[in-house]
């Protein structure tokens, strides 16, 4: 881990903070809870770990049961439920047809108000995954382990390729369609992807889209790296247009309703695979530059969500529930795709932005579909409350229960979440964990927890978090001291490696915190988040951020040194530094500091040419506040960036001592640019 001697310690940031009052859930939630005996403790205590997760997995179907709970032999590669067979799309479709075929499964709701709901009932949704397993067998010639990447918008076909895939045995890769088609190239490369499945366009913001074009640069891109990607298949928005302004590339791109016809009522037999087969890749930001693919199972992570679902999101089979995060990103597979369809509940899927036509658009949904269960992120909290923070009270959805999660909530969001969007009806959860993790790890079990505004709650039950010091020492809770957040056991959700590269997987999440490199026993291997945190006397986690170089942007991680090599794609620039600064929405926002070559102008033109660079290279989800273009970078004596003085600087702030720098007096002349004089 590196520190910086001269950045003041997690601790004194940590001992700022003011404790907050509880709030207890409502009685009738707590009536009607899945989880409000605390017997629950005892049966995921530690002494009951790790068997006590067979009654995650138990809410599967297996085509061959496990005989192993846990094979920890081999830390930190552990395996759950090994020796079990089973399939996850008939665990999230075919075996709810017998009794609830006609059971809706999705709400699909276009952005466009005007353009009428689409309802998939389980049985609806068997027909489409079939023949779409169907196409990608016969037509794609994809099977077992085979990858294939997906980058598709928010509509059903995400959903049901996901399943398709899932039926086969095949392993998805879907990116986040915000990403730009470069990310989406670099992402078929790693994977070796033979196929790409994509759409012509989608309804953002009020505009339709083109997103066929970043399939070209995509394949462009991944035959550059040396992936040839033999087919793109193009989902269309609507049925017999096409949104995009760039053709298909003959013998190369085909519409996927044109392939379809050919397989229309086939239906594919599940591929039984072992519960340590993989599912999914979900590429994720870290340290160094490149993204690493976080490899999930098919059993644990499967089980994981399933329990996760029905415990800490409390969803019964009579809620209708509506996550508006986007499926491309790790919480839209647990918690839009696999946990709420392997509990056969029924969901909203939201294509659009929550403001779009304007911000009351989420509770007229609600509304019109009775939704009682609602996730989301801090950031759209935030967006709502600024437009009007009355609006919500206007309109007549009820909430029994309420997520937050992907970043820190701020207390004062908090209770206006829990006041206005919630009416202070309805319990709330804070969910804290990561791609990595597969499913929430700590939050108040909502039956049993009071809340505490700002703090996700204590490890989930079988979830042991602890808070490790700079020595690996563990830190007692209360003690107002913050340190590396680390989860001191094995769960099923976890991935199982980086795709690819089982030594970065070693090296990032264990190495670092393995009290025996040699040891074959899993209490010798915590697993280390890459959080800064602080756990209260009781048991409540406070998160501070990352405390690697990655910025959570509107709840997601982006690698700073993506950015900064982004716009070193720009051959004027010289040197870039990219820091996080505060934003009132999103949390933060990355603002980028360059150097150019000797002779280059610093104007306009330019820091728009290394923002859209970063557009083009990353997504427009990592777009910087701004661009400052100065004569050097503070350094130290080592010739390092000290990205934290630029940091204080761009928050407003005095960049404190500098004197040790190697060339401290560039420090005044940027602040100046910065903040004025
Ligand atoms: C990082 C993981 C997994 C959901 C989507 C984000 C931050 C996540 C919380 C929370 C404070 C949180 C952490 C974590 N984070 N949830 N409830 N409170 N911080 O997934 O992109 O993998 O990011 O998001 O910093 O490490 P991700």
């Amino acid at each position: 881990m590196s520190s910086d001697s001269t950045q003041p310690s997690e601790a004194v940031i940590g001992v700022h903070w003011k404790e907050e009052d509880y709030f207890t859930p409502p009685a009738s939630f707590v009536k009607q809870a899945y989880w409000n005996d605390p017997s629950v403790f005892e049966r995921f205590s530690e002494r009951n770990f790790p068997q006590c997760f067979d009654e995650y997995a138990d809410l599967l179907t297996w085509s061959k049961r496990w005989d192993k709970t846990l094979d920890s032999s081999n830390p930190p590669f552990f395996k759950w439920f090994v020796g079990g067979q089973l399939n996850a799309s008939y665990n999230c479709v075919d075996r709810h047809l017998k009794e609830h075929r006609n059971k809706v499964a999705y709400y699909f709701v276009p952005e466009e108000p005007d353009e009428p709901t689409v309802t998939l009932s389980y049985q609806q949704l068997y027909r489409r995954v079939n023949e779409v397993a169907a196409m990608l067998r016969d037509f794609c010639g994809l099977k077992r382990g085979d990858r294939v990447t997906l980058h598709l918008p928010m509509t059903l076909d995400l959903p049901i390729t996901m399943l398709a895939c899932a039926r086969l045995g095949v392993i998805h890769s879907q990116v986040f369609s915000g990403f730009s088609g470069k990310a989406a190239g670099d992402r078929v490369t790693d994977s070796q992807s033979r196929i790409l499945i994509t759409a012509d366009g989608y309804h953002r913001g009020g505009h339709l889209i083109d997103h066929k074009e970043k399939a070209d640069i995509a394949v462009a891109e991944a035959a550059k790296q040396g992936q040839k990607v033999d087919k793109v298949i193009v989902w269309r928005r609507h049925a017999g247009q096409y949104a995009s302004q760039h053709p298909m590339v003959k013998g190369r791109d085909f519409f996927a309703d044109e392939v379809l016809k050919d397989y229309a009522g086939q239906e594919v037999e599940p591929v039984m695979v072992d519960s340590t087969d993989t599912l999914f890749l979900m590429y994720t930001s870290g340290t160094t530059g490149k993204p690493k693919g976080a490899q999930h199972s098919v059993g644990g992570y499967l089980a994981y969500v399933a329990g996760t679902t029905k415990y800490i999101q409390d969803l019964h089979p009579t809620d209708v529930y509506w996550c508006m995060a986007d499926i491309g990103w790790i919480t839209g597979h647990s918690y839009i795709v696999y946990g709420p369809l392997a509990l056969c509940a029924t969901s909203v899927l939201y294509e659009g932005t929550p403001t779009y036509p304007d911000a009351s658009r989420p509770w007229r949904i609600a509304e019109e579909y009775g939704v009682n269960i609602f996730h989301t992120s801090p950031t759209a909290v935030r967006a709502l409350r600024r437009v009007d923070d009355k609006l919500p009270l206007k309109f007549k959805h009820h909430f029994k229960h309420m997520t937050t999660v992907g970043e820190p909530i701020e207390p004062e969001s908090w209770r206006w979440y829990h006041d206005v969007i919630g009416k202070g009806e309805a319990v709330i959860v804070d969910t804290w964990w990561q791609t990595e993790n597969g499913g929430f790890m700590c939050s108040t079990v909502p039956g049993l927890h009071k809340m505490k505004p700002g703090s996700a709650g204590p490890g989930l039950p079988g979830i042991f978090p602890a808070i490790l010091d700079d020595h690996n020492e563990e830190l007692k809770p209360g003690s107002g001291v913050a340190g590396n957040l680390c989860i001191r056991n094995p769960w099923p959700g976890r991935m199982l490696t980086v795709w690819g590269n089982d030594k970065r997987f070693v090296d990032t999440y264990y190495a670092p915190i393995c009290r025996d490199l040699k040891s074959k026993d899993w209490r010798d291997w915590p697993y280390l988040a890459g959080d800064g945190a602080m756990i209260a006397a009781d048991g409540y986690l406070r998160v501070l951020g990352r405390i690697d170089d990655v910025i959570n942007v509107a709840g997601h991680r982006l690698g700073t040194k993506e950015i900064e090599s982004a716009c070193m794609t720009v051959p004027e620039v010289a040197e870039a530094a990219v820091v996080s600064v505060p934003d009132k929405i999103k949390g933060v926002l990355p603002e980028v500091y360059c150097s150019l070559r000797p002779g280059v102008a610093a104007d306009e033109a330019m820091a728009k040419r290394i923002s859209n660079a970063v557009v083009e290279d990353i997504g427009a989800i990592a777009r910087p506040r701004r661009v400052w273009m100065v004569p050097d970078m503070p350094k130290t004596r080592s010739g390092k960036i000290m990205r934290r003085v630029l940091a204080a600087i761009s928050a407003g702030k005095d960049p404190g001592d500098v004197t040790t720098l190697a060339n401290g007096e560039v420090v005044e002349h940027i602040r100046q640019q910065v903040q004025g004089k």
